[in-house]
């Protein structure tokens, strides 16, 4: 019984999880569904994905000098190009010190991408040319 009601939380926390997804998906905000802001900085490899419109898309990690892992989905609605921002606090103000932004045209997505299914939901945008690391851009290191 104890199994059975871990279980059934476990499907709950994962369907709701996707609910907010979808909800962020739709809305194109800046929202952060149930987040908290983080400490200035502390996640150096976090990207935010923009289309040419300026338009959120996505987040994304970066994982080495030229590419930022994220979703298939959120390239679905790219186009051609999007603008990669990162360094960023606040991606409202691109002022910001610290922060760097970058067009790409490049992306690799994954070759079973289903988004009828949602299956395969993964991406990478790769970016013209390496980048250097700063005090506010790293990329994530896996040890
Ligand atoms: C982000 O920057 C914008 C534009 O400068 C500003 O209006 C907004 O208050 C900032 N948000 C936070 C959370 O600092």
């Amino acid at each position: 019984m104890f199994i059975y009601t871990l279980v059934l939380l476990l499907v709950i926390a994962a369907l709701r999880q996707n609910v907010s997804c979808e909800a962020n998906i739709q809305s194109q905000s800046f929202k952060i569904i149930n987040g908290n802001e983080a400490a200035p900085h502390s996640l150096p490899y976090q990207a935010a994905i923009l289309g040419m419109d300026g338009k959120f898309l996505c987040g994304g990690s970066l994982i080495s000098p030229r590419s930022i892992l994220t979703a298939a989905h959120c390239l679905d609605r790219a186009g051609t190009s999007v603008q990669v921002v990162l360094g960023a606090h606040n991606i409202s103000n691109p002022g910001e010190e610290g922060q760097l932004k970058i067009t790409s045209t490049q992306f690799v997505i994954h070759k079973d991408w289903n988004a009828k299914k949602a299956l395969n939901d993964i991406a990478l945008v790769i970016l013209p040319k390496p980048i250097e690391t700063t005090n506010t851009i790293k990329w994530f290191i896996m040890d």
